[in-house]
């Protein structure tokens, strides 16, 4: 293993602990009878995923300087929005899934009802986490941070994409709009977390720009890499059932381009976003070595 890859896995074993400390202690279990919500969210939010996106948030804010307590805090609220869309996913009236992170999903270990209102719940956590004064101080940050994670999870982005992708099972699109689609349901979360690293950085916008395309460039790459995994992927090791979205006729990447040239789109974006990072030295190594992971994993 290279120093660069070596120290990835350290990174994600790291953030991983750290998330699910941050979520440990933000969600005691209360003895009465919303147990049960408590109880499922920790079982959405606790223990699963890469959490690719909490570490995309510190590895930016950490080029800057800023304090690791507050990175990761806001990191895991962008992780509940994603966990709350895992869930909310992974319903009956959406994708019908058993199995996520190597587990029954969060509506079939505990019920429907259950589930929603957990995701429901993930989603207020988020903004809780973001608005609470003694985590980021500022509020003009904390103001800018709101509005980048609300414009990230609503119509013009992961819930939007999620719509455009039930549309894509009645309706044939072409490449431009699966792309816009993919954009919207994973590209805005993605960009939002490298975006929040940048604004608890301080960062002014206009030195933004390479950090923006960097994210606009490995959101595209994540979402053909999770296409080809459903493709062609091993369900043991990604935890969550594979070949769904050939059964359910949806265009994607892989359905349009097929596989050998999704997969040469998926490597020339990230050489592309590792392109962009060019301005930055060694502080910045770690997103490169995400962005390769991006496209290489097998989860
Ligand atoms: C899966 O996201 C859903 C998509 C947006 C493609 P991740 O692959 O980041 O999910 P986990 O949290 O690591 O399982
Ligand atoms: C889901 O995309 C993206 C979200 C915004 C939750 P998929 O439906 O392809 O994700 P998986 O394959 O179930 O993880
Ligand atoms: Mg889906
Ligand atoms: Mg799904
Ligand atoms: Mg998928």
């Amino acid at each position: 293993m290279t120093d660069i890859s070596n120290s990835l896995s350290g990174a994600l074993t790291r953030i991983a602990g750290e998330v699910d400390a941050c979520f440990d202690a933000m969600l005691p279990v209360p003895d009465d009878a919303r147990k049960r919500l408590i109880e499922a969210m920790r079982y959405a939010a606790i223990g699963g995923g890469k959490r690719v996106r909490p570490l995309l948030c510190v590895a930016v804010a950490e080029m800057f300087g800023v304090s690791r307590d507050v990175a990761v805090r806001v990191g895991c609220a962008i992780e509940a929005i994603h966990a709350y869309s895992l869930v909310h996913d992974d319903l009956p009236c959406m994708d019908d899934d058993d199995l996520r992170h190597g587990k029954p999903t969060a509506h079939r270990a505990f019920d429907v009802g259950t589930a929603v209102l957990a995701g429901d719940s993930l989603h207020a956590l988020a903004f809780e986490i973001l608005g609470a004064p003694d985590i980021v101080t500022d509020p003009v940050l904390r103001a800018e941070l709101v509005m980048t994670l609300a414009g990230a999870s609503g119509s013009a982005g992961m819930a939007g994409g999620q719509m455009m992708d039930i549309v894509a099972e009645e309706q044939s699109f072409d490449l431009p709009t699966v792309t816009r689609l993919q954009q919207l349901k994973t590209g805005a979360l993605l960009g939002a977390s490298v975006e929040m690293g940048a604004i608890l950085g301080r960062v002014p916008v206009d030195a933004r720009t390479p950090l923006r395309l960097y994210a606009h460039d490995i959101g595209l790459a994540f979402q053909i890499a999770d296409d080809l995994l459903d493709h062609e992927g091993d369900e043991a090791l990604a935890g969550k059932a594979l070949r769904k979205d050939a059964k359910a006729g949806k265009a994607t990447f892989v359905s349009l381009l097929g596989p050998e040239r999704a997969r040469e789109q998926a490597q020339a974006l990230i050489t592309q976003a590792i392109g962009h990072l060019a301005v930055y030295d060694h502080e910045a190594d770690l997103l490169r070595a995400l962005a390769q992971f991006v496209i290489e994993r097998k989860k």
